[in-house]
């Protein structure tokens, strides 16, 4: 059901998203990976969903300034009562086309390998594993990536041309 925009983030809304993040996280401390720099400095690839006044959706991402050819999705939730509605998924497509028009070929992101429900969605959005040095449950990914107890399951998409 499309029952949302969407739209460029803007600093206004790190507010109103960070007062949610831990709650649409099922209560794990995901804050302090969101800083508002991101609300500032890479509007041109984040994005809100809307319903209404109410954000019920968001993505956070950037371009590689290394990897030219290369975009990352540093954040990306969705309300709970709006889930399975195809918002992440069409957050994602936005993405992607900016991402494109930008000439990057490969999207990167990571998720927790306790987040199997990120897992699920990032696998049906079309992005692959990369091989780690630890595999559980069938699932790869690289340990203590992110600091010591940060395992990641870290994915790649090639975008088409
Ligand atoms: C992961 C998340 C962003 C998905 O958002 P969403 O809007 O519900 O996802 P979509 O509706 O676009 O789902 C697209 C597809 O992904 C898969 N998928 C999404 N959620 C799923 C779930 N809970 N179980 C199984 N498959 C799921 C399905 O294949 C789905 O397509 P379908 O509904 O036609 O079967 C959302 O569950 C969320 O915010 N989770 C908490 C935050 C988080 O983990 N973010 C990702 C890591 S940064």
């Amino acid at each position: 059901m499309d029952d949302f925009t969407i739209r460029h983030a803007e600093p206004c809304d790190y507010q109103p998203i960070i007062s949610v993040l831990n709650d649409w996280w099922d209560g794990r401390i995901m804050s302090d990976m969101l800083p508002k720099l991101f609300f500032v400095h890479f509007r041109e690839t984040s994005f809100v969903a809307e319903s209404g006044v109410n954000i019920v959706g968001f993505l956070i991402g950037f371009l590689s300034q290394t990897f030219p050819d290369q975009a990352y999705i540093h954040f990306a939730g969705v309300h709970p009562n709006y889930r399975r509605r195809g918002l992440a998924c069409n957050l994602y497509g936005h993405f992607f086309r900016a991402a494109q028009k930008h000439g990057c070929r490969v999207v990167r992101c990571v998720t927790s390998p306790v987040n199997k429900v990120s897992i699920v969605f990032h696998l049906r959005m079309g992005f692959s594993i990369e091989p780690g040095e630890r595999v559980i449950e069938g699932i790869s990914f690289a340990e203590n990536y992110d600091g010591y107890g940060g395992d990641r399951v870290l994915f790649s998409k090639l975008l088409s041309a």
